[in-house]
Order: C-alpha cells, then sequence, then structure tokens
C-alpha cells in the first residue's frame, strides 16, 4: 500500500499574501502576486491512500475481513469471475475458487422465448455487493441478473429464483455455509438486490438467529427492502415502491462538472435511475438510513417496522410506511453508504468526488474527505483498522450509458482513508 497524497494548498496560500509591485498584467494565470486568484483545490479530509489496482474487471463492492483480506465483486457481463480476493497490490483471483464462479449451464437461459438470468443456487452469477459480519463471515449479494449481449444490444434479464442469493463463506476455511433464495414474492423478476447490512444479536429476531435487510434498487421501480430471518430463511419485503425508496424522476446529477444524461445505444436520451441504494444501520442497530441513488433526500425508519413480518402481522406494511422519516437534503446524490463504531452514517457523494458524513444527532450533513481521484465511489466499507475502504469505477463513463463508447480508463481503484476520532468497525451488532 502506498500514500500519494499531497495538500498543496497551504503553500499556494503562504505565497499570496506577498503581494509585490509593479503588478504583474498577466497575473490572473499566476499562482501568486497582487492578483493571485482563489480556486477550489479539490481536495479536503484526511490522506486518501490507494489500497488497490483494477486492470481487467471493474469493480462493484468490496468487504475487508477482520484479519484485512480484502473481497472484491463485479458485476457480469463478460468477465471471469464475479467474487474474487485481493492477492496483491493490481491482482485478483477468483474467490474461493473459479468453479464457484463458473455456473455450469452459463449466466442466463431461454425459456418460452424470454430469457432469464440463471436460476442456479450453486454457484455465483453476479455479484453486486458484500459485508463482513462481526464474527468474521463473508455474505455474498447475487443478484442472479448479469448484463447480456443479445446480438449486439445489452439487457438485463429477469431473474429466474435459485439465481438471485445471499451465500455465507466462513472464512477460516473458505467453504460456503449457507445458501438463502427467495420465492417470488420476496424477490420480483425485475428485482435488484443492490447491498445489504446485519444484526445479528439473539434479540433481534424470535427465532434468534440475527437478520439481513438488503435493499432493492430496481431500476425497473419496485424498490424496496428485503428482510431474512437468517435461522429459519424466511423472507420478507417492507417499504414497497413507497416514495422515500425511489428515484427523483428526470434527474441531471453532474460529475466531474459535466452534467449527465443517460445516452444508451438504441434508446432515447433517458436520465440517471436508480432506487433504494445506500442503507446503513445506526451504532446499536434501532435505525436504518437509506436513500434511493438519484435522489437528495436522505429518509429513516426505526428497524423494529422493517422487522415485522407481513406474514403474520396484517398492518406491519402500514406501520412501516408510516413511520419512514424524511430526513430533508443532505447535499447531493448518494451512492452507497457505511457506518463505524461512533455511529457516523458514511454516504458516497458520487457528484463531489466526495463522502459526507450524516451525523443524527445534529440531524446535519457534514464533509469527511474529498479528493479528484474519488470518481465514481461506488461501495464502502469499514475495515477493524480504522479505515473506511472504497471502490473507484468511473461507472458514468461506462458504455452503456455513453452511446455505446467506453471512456473508462483502467486502472479502476480501492481507497482508503483513516476514519475520524479513532472510529473503527461496529461490532456490537452480534
Ligand atoms: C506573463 O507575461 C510575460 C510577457 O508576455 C511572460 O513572459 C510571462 O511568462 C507570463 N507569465 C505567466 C505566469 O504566464
Ligand atoms: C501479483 O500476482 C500476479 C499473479 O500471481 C503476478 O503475476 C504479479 O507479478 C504480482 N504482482 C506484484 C506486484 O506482486
Ligand atoms: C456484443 O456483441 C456484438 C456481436 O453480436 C459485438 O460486436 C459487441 O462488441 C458486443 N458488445 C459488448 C459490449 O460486448
Ligand atoms: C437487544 O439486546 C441489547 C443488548 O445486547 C439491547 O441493548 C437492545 O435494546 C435489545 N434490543 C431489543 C429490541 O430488545
Ligand atoms: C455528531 O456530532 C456531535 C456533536 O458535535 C458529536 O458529539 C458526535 O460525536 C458526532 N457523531 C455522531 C455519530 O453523533
Amino acid at each position: 500500500m502506498k500514500s500519494v497524497f499531497f495538500v498543496v494548498a497551504h503553500l499556494i496560500s503562504q505565497a499570496s499574501t506577498q503581494a509585490t509591485f509593479p503588478v504583474n498584467l498577466n497575473s490572473t494565470f499566476a499562482t501568486s502576486g497582487a492578483r493571485n486568484v482563489r480556486k477550489d483545490t479539490g481536495t479536503y479530509g484526511p490522506p486518501v491512500e490507494e489500497v488497490h489496482y483494477f486492470y481487467d474487471q471493474w469493480p462493484i463492492g468490496l468487504a475487508v475481513s477482520k484479519t484485512g483480506r480484502i473481497f472484491t465483486c463485479y458485476t457480469r457481463g463478460t468477465y471471469a469471475f464475479t467474487l474474487g480476493e485481493v492477492i496483491n497490490e493490481t491482482t485478483e483471483a477468483a474467490y474461493p475458487d473459479q468453479t464457484s464462479n463458473t455456473p455450469p449451464q452459463g449466466l442466463s437461459q431461454v425459456s418460452n422465448g424470454i430469457t432469464f438470468g440463471s436460476n442456479d443456487e450453486n454457484h455465483f452469477v453476479s455479484v453486486q455487493a458484500l459485508y463482513v459480519t462481526p464474527d468474521d463471515t463473508l455474505w455474498v449479494l447475487d443478484t442472479g441478473r448479469p448484463t447480456i449481449n443479445e446480438s449486439g444490444r445489452l439487457s438485463m434479464p429477469y431473474a429466474a429464483p435459485g439465481g438471485p442469493k445471499l451465500v455465507s463463506i466462513d472464512l477460516t476455511t473458505n467453504s460456503v455455509g449457507k445458501t438463502y433464495t427467495l420465492p417470488l414474492t420476496v424477490h420480483y423478476p425485475d428485482s435488484y438486490m443492490n447491498d445489504l447490512r446485519f444484526d445479528l444479536r439473539p434479540n433481534a429476531t424470535e427465532s434468534g438467529g440475527g437478520i439481513a435487510y438488503i435493499v432493492d434498487s430496481s431500476n425497473e421501480g419496485r424498490t424496496g427492502f428485503i428482510m431474512i430471518d437468517l435461522a429459519t430463511g424466511e423472507s420478507w419485503r417492507q417499504l414497497n415502491q413507497h416514495p422515500s425508496t425511489q428515484a427523483i424522476s428526470e434527474d441531471v446529477p453532474s460529475y466531474q462538472g459535466l452534467p449527465f444524461y443517460l445516452r444508451q445505444p438504441g434508446h432515447p436520451l433517458g436520465f440517471q435511475v436508480e432506487g433504494l441504494d445506500g442503507a446503513e444501520l445506526n451504532q446499536c442497530g434501532e435505525a436504518m438510513y437509506y436513500s434511493a441513488l438519484t435522489t437528495d433526500y436522505l429518509y429513516s425508519i426505526e428497524t423494529r417496522y422493517l422487522r415485522a413480518n407481513p406474514n403474520s402481522d396484517a398492518l406491519a406494511d402500514k406501520r412501516a410506511s408510516d413511520n419512514v422519516k424524511n430526513l430533508g437534503q443532505r447535499g447531493g446524490n448518494a451512492n452507497g453508504f457505511s457506518g463505524d463504531s461512533l455511529g457516523n452514517i458514511y454516504m458516497l457523494m458520487p457528484e463531489y468526488n466526495a463522502i459526507y458524513i450524516y451525523n443524527y444527532t445534529t440531524h446535519l450533513t457534514t464533509p469527511y474527505v474529498r479528493d479528484p481521484r474519488i470518481i465514481w465511489p461506488d461501495s464502502a466499507n469499514v475495515g477493524w483498522d480504522g479505515y473506511i475502504y472504497f471502490t473507484i469505477n468511473q461507472l458514468p463513463y461506462q458504455a452503456d450509458w455513453n452511446n455505446g463508447v467506453d471512456g473508462r480508463q483502467y486502472p479502476g481503484l480501492i481507497l482508503r482513508s483513516k476514519l475520524p476520532n479513532g472510529a473503527s468497525k461496529n461490532t456490537l451488532l452480534m
């Protein structure tokens, strides 16, 4: 790992205090002199360190284990593997092995003339997100929905039950523990499981085995939360298409100062649309903070409303909807969230090349870190070592959003920054 961060702002401001005569007529373009002009340095916060470089596959999610192992995932596509482990500064390897990453029947299947994602429960199809719980278990969230290329047109087929799944992996033996699949009443064909959080405390559920909270960001619009009781395997939904889980329509964010419209080959001009995406629990697991990607609004709900199972409680849906809190605007669109041992809620801010913190004590968003290398921060994870790790994948430059022209430039990155005030991984929820 190397740290390559230099702050030049102080040097510039010191130089500018020393006005000189006669006035240099072209000093507007100089960095010193009487007409020195203030400029945005593009940086603040703790140093940003480069941890890993991706040269073969663009990353989506990541997770860091108790011993510092780094796992990454990649949505497919044509990539050789969808779950990987970082083995050195520039290379990742299929995890736990290539076989687990290779559904024998392929990534998709055709049924009655319609293409669906693979229904393979035993192999990874397209992994979107990862999480390591305080007991050092790796959890793998497979959407079962790869991107496929049908005669030159890219599309994401509907999911077939079995493909979308949550899988636990024991990091001491590197073997698969449990696999949870979801019925069609919980995971719809157009669902897209985007991120996941856990509360493993025995009192989180009646069955005592802990609970998984999963966000469904469904671009097709059927957004919401999916919960899985980890002891019984039972699953249910909450906040279905609730306005707090939906993208704002016709949103025009800016990335690197460029207004962004979605330009997909063969489609009219579109807009960035992604529903419920970022989600994080508070320190004690009693509240969930969340938002769609393309919105400036942040929301929260007490987790007891998400844990209430509508299959056994007819009013559970209504109570959840009635108890959503709109926390107001947070200063921009946000991608993935993360949390720490002090209760800070980190929000990745792709429009500002930054990570912001929502402080639920003061109800305010505060700056944490900003850096020109943060070109679409996608996913973040706090390690036991007191750093927040995050992936950079330049997504707004991908071909499918730019008339088929891929403007991304390798390498993709894992970056990290030291957490404030000695914070580290929140290990209370087990
Ligand atoms: C300012 O203009 C002078 C004369 O054209 C030129 O020699 C000098 O390099 C310029 N300085 C800067 C900082 O552009
Ligand atoms: C990383 O590992 C790969 C595969 O083993 C190897 O080819 C490469 O040289 C290694 N790179 C470094 C910097 O160690
Ligand atoms: C999709 O397939 C076509 C051939 O049918 C090929 O020309 C094109 O490069 C492929 N596109 C991608 C993004 O793989
Ligand atoms: C669960 O137990 C923890 C202590 O381990 C306690 O702080 C918390 O309030 C309990 N939660 C519920 C819902 O009873
Ligand atoms: C929020 O701000 C308060 C007041 O400045 C501070 O004491 C606290 O540590 C901050 N973080 C959280 C998670 O409340």
